[in-house]
């Protein structure tokens, strides 16, 4: 297989969220902020890193905020350089790389990932491309879809980022079968989405990263409703698989389900821990919290809690 550049990324935005209901009512859930930068920025960035430089975004309903942030703001930039505040100034311009294009494409009916991927066939092309979904967060020293790009440069096949889950919550993930079982690159030879925990193949679960060669649209084009109802990028896999070689590439990082609240708050504090101007005194701020009411802290509500790990609404 002839391995091309791999310049575009695809970033599916249009679910609404609905776990994170009111905050997402008006506002994109990409949108969440972690620290000071929404979802969406962390997964350009990454996009970026990696060397993607066209940037699809598939939106839906309530999504324009993501357009204006990342649309120039002349006004803005104009402001806070007539106010001193070079540093802002800079940070709002850097949101994007100059060389970067951003193209948006509405998805026009919630009709799953799979679909969402296919709406973005007429700018992609026919050429290998990134699908990153920006719920899932990923702290790593080298960009995950940066590990990625080297795994497929190096086998040429669609790369799936994979991490092993507990048993019990398979059924929220797309499952892969390898053979090497615990190699960090591995062939696939089945996927499944969101299997039972008796039924599932392995633990090894796809998070949201992939490198997808263009013929993964054929497939896409021909599959119906699958688990939940909706057309899975999961199922078009599954077909590809049959023609070419896909590769699960345990990455290294660490990864946080912002879907859900618990994973969110989790990125927050350890993303607060990390920060260059605030890590210090954020640190001493939880530890003299947990010092003063350490009960509070360490048993929270059982209500809260079931809620919070919960991954799908
Ligand atoms: C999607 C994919 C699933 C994948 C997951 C990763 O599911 O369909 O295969 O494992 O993302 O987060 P969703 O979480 O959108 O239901």
């Amino acid at each position: 297989m002839t391995k091309q550049v791999i310049r575009t990324a695809v970033f599916p935005v249009a679910g609404r969220g609905t776990r994170f209901l009111p905050a997402t009512k008006a506002s994109p859930k990409e949108m969440l902020p972690v620290v000071d930068k929404p979802l969406i920025q962390y997964a350009v960035e990454e996009a970026v890193a990696a060397g993607a430089r066209r940037l699809i975004f598939v939106t839906g309903a309530s999504k324009r905020a993501i357009e204006d942030h990342f649309d120039k703001d002349a006004e803005l930039e104009h402001l806070l350089d007539s106010q001193g505040k070079a540093e802002l100034a800079e940070l709002v311009r850097g949101v994007l790389p100059k060389d970067a294009t951003c193209v948006y494409i509405r998805q026009p009916e919630p009709l799953g990932l799979g679909h969402a991927v296919l709406c973005a066939q007429p700018v992609v092309g026919d050429e290998p491309f990134f699908v990153h979904l920006a719920d899932d967060l990923i702290d790593a020293d080298l960009p995950c879809l940066k590990q990625m790009a080297n795994v497929y440069k190096q086998k040429g096949g669609s790369v799936l980022g994979v991490e092993e889950v507990p048993r019990t919550d398979t059924d929220k993930y797309g499952i892969v079968e390898t053979k090497g079982v615990s190699a960090k690159i591995a062939r696939i030879h089945g996927i499944v989405e969101k299997p039972k925990p008796a039924v599932a193949p392995s633990n090894l679960a796809v998070v949201g990263r992939y490198v997808l060669t263009p013929r993964i649209f054929k497939h896409l084009e021909k599959i119906g409703q699958g688990a939940g109802g909706e057309i899975q990028l999961t199922d078009g896999i599954a077909r590809l698989m049959r023609e070419q070689s896909i590769y699960a590439y345990r990455f290294e990082g660490k990864r946080y389900d912002c879907g859900s609240k618990l994973g969110y708050l989790q990125a927050t504090v350890e993303y607060g821990l990390n920060h260059n101007s605030l890590g210090a005194s954020f640190r001493e701020y939880l530890q003299a919290l947990m010092a003063a009411n350490p009960p509070a802290v360490a048993a929270p509500r059982v209500a809260a809690r079931k809620s919070a790990t919960r991954k799908k609404a």
